[in-house]
């Protein structure tokens, strides 16, 4: 099917959108090597590239990881196009909004516990790419390590179409559906989902509310991956079978099209005469994903204490030393709470990682919530050995409670936990969203000490 034109912010262009996204089948499984063709007869049969690829297509492959990576890491997919992506005119720079990238070098790295308000409305017209505003991040993207944080407020549909060679993009939706048309075709999500967009895959986004606000992990790092079980054993946490992978659709538009491509930290641009989202059949496991984290079988004690929050991983990119991620993407979902004689709320700790969290509704167990708090599409950020944990009030809250079996199920949170010190851009430092004083939650933890004579 041919998905025509593309739609930039009318309430009948966003309920056309809406009937498409609500109507769209998909693959399941995660890391599959799927096959999918949007006109029969399109995917080749037992090669790659034939002489002459069916329907009159383009072959082209797109990989992932290089091409000698042992088979488990190794990500590729196959594109049966109606031209192939080398033909299009030169890209130039173009500006890059306020999109940042690693190395983090303009701010003084701060041991401070941070927080922020959410991102202030957008200007009239802003599309995903143009609403993109890095926080921060580490590592470096020309050596395809590390990670930025970004956040989205967005109030128009993508006409162009964006691509980022530095990485591979984690969406976390706070306020909003989008309907993400890729190369591969398309995905929808809502706030309470993810979506994920593999290093170089072509995407545009087209937004189903009047307005969208969210998050984003670009990890320059190994793609993420489903954490290993060890004694939890083959079920559990992200079930692989719950992840959503597009089935085939291409647009088959004659036109100018601008595509923007992010390229070790710059935006760069072309107008092609053409859609480049013209892919009829495709092969592989180098794919989009989307995942809805209610569907995150929660691990936790029945007994005492809590586990580690490690736990709550949803996805891993590993880095080369075993166990040490180079982010981890950890989700706080709804769960029960049974600890006998146990302080329930994440504990007191300092941590070698780094974390930064958001909250995509409700409230944190650990923190107040309300104005001037921890707010869905605010986030904190507590860097490598900040010492943190529950705020005042919610221990003195935990720590007198009757502990009956308690349901958490008025929040969604998340982590971006990172091996390195997450580095602030300026315009992070400098935000006006920046809340002043978060320290002040930890004031008033009075000594209880009695030592015994
Ligand atoms: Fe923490």
């Amino acid at each position: 099917m041919s998905d025509g034109a593309t739609t930039r912010g009318s309430a009948t262009e966003r309920e056309e959108a809406r009937k498409i996204a609500e109507g769209l089948e998909h693959l399941s499984g995660f890391g599959n090597e799927h096959t999918s063709e949007a006109v029969p007869g399109a995917l080749p049969v037992g090669r790659n590239s034939p002489q002459r690829a069916p329907l009159g297509l383009y072959a082209e492959q797109l990989s992932g990881s290089a091409f000698t990576e042992p088979r488990a890491e190794n990500r590729r997919s196959w594109l049966y196009r109606i031209r192939p992506s080398a033909a299009h005119p030169a890209f130039t720079r173009t500006g890059n909004g306020a999109l940042r990238s690693a190395p983090f070098t303009q701010t003084v790295p701060d041991p401070n516990r941070l927080r922020w308000n959410p991102l202030p409305e957008p200007a009239e017209g802003t599309d995903f790419l143009a609403g993109l505003w890095t926080l921060g991040g580490n590592g470096d993207v020309t050596q395809r390590s590390g990670m930025a944080v970004h956040l989205y407020h967005a109030d128009a549909s993508m006409r162009r179409v964006f691509s980022d060679a530095d990485g591979e993009l984690l969406i976390v939706p706070e306020r909003g559906g989008l309907l993400l048309r890729t190369e591969f075709g398309l995905l929808h999500v809502e706030p309470g989902h993810i979506a994920l967009i593999p290093r170089g895959v072509r995407f545009r986004v087209e937004l189903l509310d009047e307005t969208a606000r969210g998050y984003v992990c670009e990890n320059y790092g190994a793609p993420f991956r489903l954490p290993d079980l060890g004694p939890i054993g083959a079920n559990g946490l992200a079930n692989a079978r719950d992840f959503r992978a597009p089935v085939a659709a291409y647009e088959d538009v004659e036109g100018p099209v601008e595509v923007v491509n992010k390229f070790c930290g710059n935006l760069w641009a072309a107008t092609y005469d053409h859609s480049p989202l013209d892919v009829v059949a495709w092969h592989g496991n180098h794919v989009p994903y989307a995942y809805d984290l209610r569907r995150f079988n929660v691990m936790g004690t029945i007994s005492y204490d809590h586990p580690d929050p490690s736990i709550f991983t949803v996805l891993t990119s590993p880095s080369d030393t075993p166990g040490l991620a180079g982010v981890d993407f950890v989700v706080f979902a709804p769960r029960w709470l049974v600890g006998e004689d146990t302080f329930r709320p994440p504990y007191f700790h300092r941590n070698v990682m780094s974390e930064y969290m958001g909250l995509i509704e409700g409230a944190y167990d650990a923190k107040t919530a309300g104005e001037g708090g921890f707010v869905p599409g605010g986030g904190s950020l507590h860097n490598m050995m900040s010492a943190h944990g529950p705020d005042r009030e919610t221990f003195d809250r935990a720590s007198a409670a009757e502990l009956r079996p308690q349901k958490i199920d008025d929040g969604l949170a998340f982590m971006f936990e990172t091996r390195w010190p997450v580095s602030l851009t300026p315009q992070a430092a400098r935000a006006d969203h920046l809340q002043q004083g978060y320290d002040d939650v930890w004031q008033g933890l009075e000594r209880h000490f009695r030592p015994l004579h």
